[in-house]
């Protein structure tokens, strides 16, 4: 259907978005309430009482899943009490699972694939004008995309997207199932958006991909990645860069150095390691050794010092042995990583790690992970203790949600710090200096200067 600009089937009706899931799915989000906005509908406060509810979903481990399949099945009931209520479920689930949540679930009236996001308007248009009918949307991915309008969570910090889908294959991840094959976004229009976003008031940009660090190769182009990074760098009115997620296999000495070079790109390295033993890498078909990681983290070191190094570890993949999960533990130890994400390995059908042979029992799997997250807590706490005693630059957030006269706000090597505001007015988004007086495992404490 072609949307006349004055087609407003929502005038008068409200939306609601449940959102799970990542950084991309947040972002997805966000162009959901904009083709509700745009066709009239306006924010709920509450989803009970929404006529439109997108439920936007993430299957990356099981537990994501079982969490939003309770969601799905507490709608049934709330629909009950709403009729004419449209239940939209998008994002990963949908598009893994859509043929059987559709079958399971009566109460689920569209299926959005997670590359059908900005077709949503047409096709909750379509379902409105066929006036119901179980219409659901074709998952198939599309080579291109476009992005519409959005509504911004944030009023200082924009997501931009700047590819989609993966083509790695980790052989415990879901993502390049759910996501399809790598496309990027041509820096002119990555460009227009930030420019756009500053033109609105927005200060810090989250480049996002699930492999940015492939950004542009499907131009048949390397090294776009750096130079994206020191074009954004040169929008007048950007004030942070960041980025999310590297691939320890594709993050080469230019985009080190880009990091180090460009005044906006904030000091924060967030690279996935995974596994600290290279015989489990290769399992997992990371693409990159225990030596060759840490020679990353040394090429980081050398060019950016003052930079925080983050990751994501799994615990438990399968013939993941005490003597692996070792080599985890002491890389963990030698990197003294900034913070780390920790997972439980969660098997995932359909892809290979799933039918290996040697799935550890989920008893180990939880003592591998406490004890992983005991190294870890040493190491953050060690790292913001580095703070005390110096000033840094602080993007202010907003008040805390239990103390309105305590605020919060990021550093660029993205650490939460709280201050108290001693009468004084802050506003968010803001840059505000902060000198750091104490430090626990999660976040810093200091005076506004
Ligand atoms: N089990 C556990 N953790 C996983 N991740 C991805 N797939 C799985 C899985 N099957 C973790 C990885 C990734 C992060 C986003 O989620 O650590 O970096
Ligand atoms: Fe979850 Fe991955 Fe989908 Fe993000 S891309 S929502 S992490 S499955």
């Amino acid at each position: 259907m072609n949307l006349d600009k004055d087609f407003k089937p929502g005038a008068g009706k409200s939306y609601f978005v449940l959102n799970y899931g990542c950084q991309m799915n947040e972002s997805d989000a966000e162009h959901y309430a904009g083709q509700l906005e745009d066709l009239g509908y306006a924010k709920a406060d509450d989803f009970h009482n929404a006529d439109v509810i997108v439920v936007n979903t993430c299957c990356v481990r099981e537990s994501a899943e079982k969490r939003i399949l309770g969601k799905i099945g507490e709608l049934k009931r709330v629909k009950e009490n709403h009729p004419g209520q449209v239940i939209c479920v998008a994002g990963c689930m949908a598009q893994k699972d859509g043929e059987k949540l559709i079958k399971k679930h009566p109460q689920i009236d569209l299926l959005i694939g997670t590359a059908h996001v900005n077709s949503f308007k047409e096709i909750l248009a379509d379902f409105i004008a066929a006036k119901g009918g179980r219409v659901y949307d074709d998952m198939a991915i599309p080579d291109s995309e476009f992005e519409g309008n959005r509504v911004r969570q944030s009023g200082f910090s924009a997501w931009i997207p700047i590819m989609y889908g993966c083509n790695n294959f980790c052989t415990y991840c879901i993502v390049p199932y759910v996501r399809g094959r790598e496309r990027s976004r041509s820096i002119e229009n990555i460009v227009e958006e930030v420019e756009q976003a500053v033109a609105n008031g927005y200060k810090e940009f989250t480049l996002l991909g699930q492999n940015v660090n492939s950004y542009g190769k499907d131009f048949g182009e390397k090294g776009m990645f750096a130079k994206l990074l020191r074009r954004v760098n040169e929008v007048p009115g950007v004030e942070r860069i960041r980025y999310m997620t590297s691939h320890p296999r594709d993050m080469g000495e230019d985009v080190i150095r880009a990091v180090a070079e460009c005044e906006h790109v904030c000091e924060n390295f967030h690279i996935p390691f995974q596994a600290g033993s290279s015989r489990i890498l290769k399992l997992m078909n990371r693409g990159y050794t225990r030596e060759q990681y840490l020679d990353l983290v040394a090429m980081i070191r050398r060019y950016v010092p003052d930079a925080a190094i983050t990751t994501d570890i799994i615990v438990g993949f399968p013939c993941e042995t005490e003597e692996d999960f070792e080599d985890t533990l002491s890389l963990v130890k030698e990197v003294g990583f900034d913070a780390a994400y920790t997972f439980i390995y969660s098997k995932r059908s359909g892809t290979p790690a799933a039918k290996m042979e040697g799935q550890v029992p989920l008893d180990v799997k939880k003592a591998r992970l406490n004890r992983l997250m005991e190294v870890q807590n040493v190491n953050s706490l060690a790292r913001n203790r580095e703070m005390v005693g110096k000033t840094y630059e602080v993007l202010a957030e907003g008040p805390s949600a239990n103390n309105p006269n305590v605020w919060s706000g990021r550093t660029r090597t993205n650490k939460l710090v709280l201050w108290p505001t001693e009468g004084r007015e802050f506003k968010s988004g803001q840059k505000v200096n902060v000198k750091i007086e104490t430090a626990q495992t999660w976040l810093v404490k200091g005076q506004a200067e």
